[in-house]
């Protein structure tokens, strides 16, 4: 694993940005494994500041993204589709046919997640998957005791992870509970990770990332078995590594 230390959240999403951007430019059809959360909202300003000055271009990328809640609409401003849309995709050339967020109101939810693996593959797998990380260490939402066999599946939140994203909605009772989320093993097929770690909350998880056992009481963990990933994190996040 290589750890770039930053010194804030702002210079980990510029850092993050010359990243992308690069790997855009020099993979010939890239497949982009994408997140939602706060941590890559910077990333993406950036990058659609490149797309503006004629730096980069989505025509010829695919995305996948991690994951979505079950129950919301893609209108709904709570839904993952919708902040794709919303700080990413409505703002540069990359075609909405070429974008696949799991559908969270499928008839069929594990019809649905077959299909998003499906689809991953017939794209020639992912070449560069962007992730986040819990407080509780998860990755994507494959919360603590997932399997690190696991592909995209439905998988129920933990309390802490409910409460940790009831910030986006009006109450707690109106986060979903469940979601689609990729799986752990969906995620290390990728052929590089590149994981964003901001602030103090997330101090612990990344500690016992770097340091700690491979273990699926921290999902995270599974990335010291990955052989091209990328860490960038700031001062705060790295407060106890
Ligand atoms: C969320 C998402 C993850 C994300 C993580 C951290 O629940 N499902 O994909 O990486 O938790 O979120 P944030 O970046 O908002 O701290």
């Amino acid at each position: 694993m290589e750890l770039i230390k930053v010194k804030d959240y702002d210079a980990m999403s510029e850092e993050a940005c010359a990243f992308l951007v690069e790997r855009i430019n020099r993979i010939e059809n890239p497949v982009l494994g994408l997140a939602t959360g706060s941590t890559p909202e910077g990333l993406y300003k950036r990058i659609i500041e490149k797309y503006n000055q004629n730096e980069v271009s989505f025509k010829k990328v695919k995305s996948f993204n991690l994951d979505e809640y079950v129950g919301l609409e893609k209108e709904d401003p709570n839904s993952y589709y919708y902040f794709m849309k919303d700080k990413l995709f409505d703002h540069v050339d990359i075609s909405l046919d070429n974008v696949r967020v799991p559908n969270g109101v499928a008839a069929d939810l594990k019809q649905e997640c077959e299909a998003h693996e499906a689809g991953i593959k017939a794209a020639g797998g992912i070449d560069v998957q962007l992730l986040g990380i819990g407080a509780n260490g998860h990755i994507g939402f494959n919360e603590p005791g997932t399997p690190f066999t696991s592909k995209t599946q439905v998988v129920d939140l933990e309390q802490s992870t409910i409460e940790a994203n009831a910030r986006f909605f009006n109450s707690i009772e109106e986060v979903p509970t469940q979601a689609i989320s990729m799986g752990i093993e969906t995620i290390m097929n990728s052929n590089e990770i590149l994981l964003l770690v901001s602030g103090e909350n997330k101090a612990d998880a990344l500690a016992k990332l770097i340091n700690g056992e491979v273990t699926e009481d921290v999902p995270a963990s599974v990335l010291q078995n990955h052989a091209n990933v990328t860490i960038i994190a700031d001062e705060a996040a790295l407060s106890v590594v």
